[in-house]
């Protein structure tokens, strides 16, 4: 389906899915957290973000209320039709149109459009300058199928002090200015979190589970259709960074033709699984 296909007030994704019939897909509950080891030199990727950040800025995550500095960093991949015109290394870190508590899923009603509002993950089909560039380039050139809404993310310690700590702890699951919020179906968009550095002060919150610490030398993913969020439990002046690589994993990009069109997995294979046998990235797979 070529992109200028889909209407205005469609997203791109909800347009595939139609015009291709695909059933609606229950997740695995099985398969609901994966965990998987690898050996990207982290230590080269931080270096190399902190050197994109000082070429391209480190940029505040963007609502109609502020920008929060609690939150930053830049975008992997932007779309060039974008409504809000940000600038591309910005360009997924939120929307001015959405106040900080219009973050918590597919938040559409301050949109006239919807095709290429920032909500629109499969507009987001171009890389970065911010992210054009060396080890960090090379990692995302590895993935198998096409990239869409992804972002480096800082979270910094230091604006995590008694009282917003306590906040978070007693913020209600809805509440999205405390972090929760709910991503689309992994059949939509299945991501793919990198922690790069952090301590066990910073948490990832599953509803219903105990918060645990994202480490560094493992890629996560789950179904983030659930409500979740990351936050920062402790003081401490640490940043933690983390690549967060979404991906479509039935639907395939071809930049010459501005086109979508499913692949060979699509409503056959759990996503899950296909991260799981490498089949996003070679070098990410459960051995
Ligand atoms: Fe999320």
């Amino acid at each position: 389906m070529k992109v200028s296909e889909v209407s205005e007030d469609s997203l791109i994704v909800s347009s595939l899915l139609k015009k291709y019939n695909v059933k609606p897909f229950m997740p695995n509950p099985n398969l609901d957290k994966t965990k998987i080891s690898h050996s990207l030199d982290l230590h080269k990727l931080k270096k190399e973000i902190d050197l994109s950040m000082e070429k391209h800025g480190r940029h505040p995550w963007l609502s109609a209320d502020d920008s929060s500095l609690r939150y930053t960093g830049f975008s992997i991949n932007y779309n060039p039709n974008h409504q809000d015109q940000l600038n591309p290394n910005a360009s997924s870190l939120g929307t001015p149109k959405n106040k900080r508590d219009q973050f918590y899923y597919n938040s559409l009603q301050e949109h006239e459009k919807i095709k290429n509002s920032y909500f629109d993950t499969y507009g987001f089909i171009k890389r970065t300058p911010a992210a054009s560039e060396g080890y960090l380039s090379a990692i995302l050139d590895t993935c198998q199928r096409t990239i869409i809404r992804s972002r480096m993310m800082i979270l910094s310690g230091h604006y995590f002090d008694d009282q917003l700590i306590a906040q978070y702890k007693e913020a209600k699951p809805g509440d999205s200015k405390f972090g929760w919020h709910r991503d689309e179906p992994i059949h939509v968009n299945l991501r793919i979190n990198i922690p790069i550095t952090g301590n066990d002060a910073f948490v990832f919150e599953m509803l219903g589970e105990e918060p645990y610490f994202l480490e560094p030398g493992f890629a996560y993913s789950w179904d983030t259709n659930k409500p979740h969020r990351v936050w920062c439990r402790e003081k401490t002046d640490l940043e933690r960074y983390n690549l967060i690589v979404g991906v479509s994993p039935w639907f395939d990009y071809f930049p010459e033709r501005d086109e979508w069109l499913p692949n060979q997995y699509c409503g056959k294979k759990d996503p899950m699984e296909m991260l799981r046998e490498g089949l996003i990235f070679d070098w990410l797979r459960v051995k």
